[in-house]
C-alpha cells in the first residue's frame, strides 16, 4: 500500500537546522511516507516552528510559518516595518554576526560542492554600518499595489511606489522608509508618491502597458552629499512632467540633479531611450580609493561605497602588481578597478560589454589624470579569442551573477599570468568557475569575502588564484 505524503495545508511541528546555500530556511522533517527536507520561510536555524505545506517537490516541502514554538538565540528584532513582506532583505530577524558566519558558510559548501579545494578561506569583513549603506535604491511605480490582509475589502490598490514583494513581480508594495537606503531616500520617495496621486498621475500596469509613471531610481554620493533621481517615464510628456518635477524638487531641495528616461518598451528596466535633465548635470560625483568617479543615472557602481573601498583594497592587495606589470581588467565597468590599479602597475587594459560604462571609464581616466589605463568595448570571451591575454602579468575578472563565459574561462586557463584575481557576487558560479579554472592549472589559494549587502542574502568575495607549479 502506498503511503499518503504530506499536501498542502498539513500541519507539521519543524526543526530548523541550516540556512542552505539558496539562502533558504531549512531542517528535515520525517514522515511515514518517507524522510522531506523541510524550508520555512521566515524561520531561522535554531528556531522550532509549526508550519503548513504551501508545496511538495519530490522529497522536499516548502511551508508556511504558522507558530515559532521556540526561538533561535540568534533572533533579533527586525528594524523595518516591511520585513517579511519586502523582497529586500531577507534576514534582518538574524543577529548581524550569525548573518556573517552563515555568509561564510555558503562560500565554503559552494566549494564544497564543486569540489574545489580553497587553501585559505577568511571570515566576512563586517561593514560597519549596516544600515543606511545603501548608496543606490531602484523603485517601481505600478498600477497594482501590493494590499495587506488587514486592509479592507475594496480598497484603492491602483496606485504604488515602492518595491516588489517577496515573489511577487507583478505587484509593488508601497514603501514608507528603508533602513538600508541613505537617509535622505526615505522622504524623497514618500513626496514623489503623494505628489503623482495629487496630480492625478498614473502609474505603469505591467500587464496591459499603460500608465505613466515608471521607476524612480535615487542615487547619492558619500563624498559631496549630492542627490540624484532618475525618473522613467513612459513617454515625455512635459505637461504632465514638468508641474510634477517642479512639485518635487520644491518639496525635496535634497535633490542635486533630475533626470527623465523616456522607455516606450515593455520591459521593467529603469532608464530608456532618451533622457531629458530637469535639473543639474545628470551625474553626480563620487570618491572611492582616493580617486573621483563621475557617475551617471544608469552607471553600475558599487552600491555601498565603504565596504566597495574594501573589496578593491584587497583585490589591489592579491594582486600585488608593479610597475613593470601589465594587468587585465576583465568586466571593468567604469574602472572601479582598473583605475586605482592604474596607480601601481605599468598599464591596465579594461574590457567592459557595455559602451556608456567604457565611455565612463575613459572619462574617469582624464578625470584622474590616469594615462596609463585603456579601455575596450566588447564581449569578454569575444576579446579573450581575439586579443593577446599572453601579454598580461596579471589578470583580474569580477563577471556579473552569472559567473565567466566557458570559453573565457577556457581563455584564461591558457594564459601565462602568473595570478588571477576573481571577484565575485555570487559564490556558487564563482565555485563552478573555480572547478573549471583548476582543470587548466590553476589553484584556488585564498577567498576573501566582504559583507557589501548586510541583511540579504548577498555576498562579495575576492578569490585569488594561482598557477600550479
Ligand atoms: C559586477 S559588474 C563589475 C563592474 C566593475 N568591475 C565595478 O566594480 O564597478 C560586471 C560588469 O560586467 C559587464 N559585462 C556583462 N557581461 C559582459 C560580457 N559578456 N563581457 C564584458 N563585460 C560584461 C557589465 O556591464 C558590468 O559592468
Amino acid at each position: 500500500m502506498q503511503l499518503r505524503k504530506p499536501r498542502y495545508g498539513d500541519l507539521f511541528e519543524v526543526e530548523l537546522e541550516t540556512i542552505d546555500p539558496r539562502g533558504r530556511p531549512c531542517g528535515s522533517l520525517e514522515h511515514e511516507s518517507g524522510r522531506f527536507k523541510a524550508l520555512v520561510e521566515g524561520a531561522l536555524p535554531g528556531d522550532r516552528v509549526r508550519a503548513s505545506v504551501i508545496r511538495r517537490r519530490r522529497s522536499e516541502l516548502e511551508l508556511r510559518l504558522v507558530e515559532l514554538l521556540r526561538a533561535s538565540p540568534e533572533r533579533t528584532r527586525p528594524r523595518c516595518a516591511h520585513f517579511g513582506v519586502c523582497g529586500g532583505c531577507r534576514f534582518q530577524h538574524l543577529e548581524y554576526a550569525a548573518q556573517l558566519a552563515l555568509k561564510r558558510a555558503w562560500i565554503a559548501r559552494h566549494f564544497e560542492l564543486a569540489r574545489v579545494a580553497l587553501d585559505e578561506l577568511q571570515d566576512v569583513a563586517p561593514c560597519a554600518q549596516p544600515w543606511r549603506y545603501r548608496n543606490k535604491m531602484d523603485f517601481s511605480f505600478s498600477a497594482r499595489r501590493w494590499v495587506a490582509p488587514d486592509e479592507p475589502l475594496g480598497v484603492d490598490a491602483s496606485f504604488a511606489l515602492g518595491l516588489h514583494p517577496r515573489e511577487q513581480h507583478s505587484k509593488v508594495l508601497s514603501i514608507e522608509a528603508c533602513p538600508i537606503q541613505f537617509e535622505a531616500a526615505d522622504a524623497i520617495v514618500r513626496d514623489a508618491r503623494r505628489i503623482a496621486l495629487d496630480q492625478g498621475l498614473s502609474a505603469w500596469d505591467d500587464r496591459t502597458h499603460v500608465g505613466l509613471l515608471r521607476h524612480l531610481v535615487l542615487r547619492t554620493s558619500r563624498a559631496t552629499g549630492e542627490v540624484l533621481a532618475q525618473l522613467t517615464t513612459s513617454s515625455a510628456a512635459p505637461e504632465r512632467i514638468d508641474p510634477y518635477v517642479r512639485a518635487l524638487l520644491e518639496a525635496q531641495p535634497a535633490i542635486t540633479t533630475l533626470v527623465q528616461c523616456v522607455s516606450e518598451r515593455a520591459a521593467s528596466v529603469a532608464g530608456g531611450e532618451h533622457e531629458i535633465v530637469w535639473r543639474g548635470s545628470g551625474k553626480l560625483r563620487e570618491r572611492l580609493a582616493g580617486l573621483w568617479f563621475e557617475v551617471s543615472a544608469s552607471a553600475f557602481f558599487q552600491t555601498n561605497t565603504e565596504q566597495a573601498e574594501r573589496l578593491v583594497a584587497i583585490a589591489l592587495e592579491e594582486l600585488s602588481a608593479t610597475r613593470e606589470e601589465r594587468v587585465l581588467d576583465l568586466y571593468c565597468g567604469a574602472g572601479a578597478f582598473s583605475l586605482p590599479l592604474a596607480q601601481c602597475a605599468g598599464e591596465v587594459l579594461g574590457v567592459e560589454l557595455s559602451e556608456s560604462a567604457v565611455r565612463d571609464a575613459q572619462r574617469n581616466a582624464e578625470l584622474n589624470a590616469i594615462t596609463n589605463a585603456r579601455f575596450v568595448c566588447g564581449d569578454a570571451a569575444q576579446w579573450l579569442g581575439a586579443g593577446d591575454v599572453g601579454a598580461f602579468d596579471a589578470l583580474l575578472v569580477d563577471p556579473p551573477r552569472a559567473g565567466v563565459h566557458p570559453k573565457a574561462l577556457a581563455a584564461l586557463g591558457a594564459a601565462r599570468a602568473r595570478r588571477l584575481v576573481y571577484v565575485s557576487c555570487n559564490p556558487q558560479s564563482a565555485a563552478r568557475d573555480a572547478a573549471q579554472l583548476a582543470t587548466h592549472g590553476w589553484r584556488a589559494l585564498r577567498a576573501r569575502p566582504v559583507d557589501l549587502f548586510p541583511h540579504t542574502p548577498h555576498v562579495e568575495c575576492v578569490f585569488t588564484f594561482e598557477r600550479r607549479p
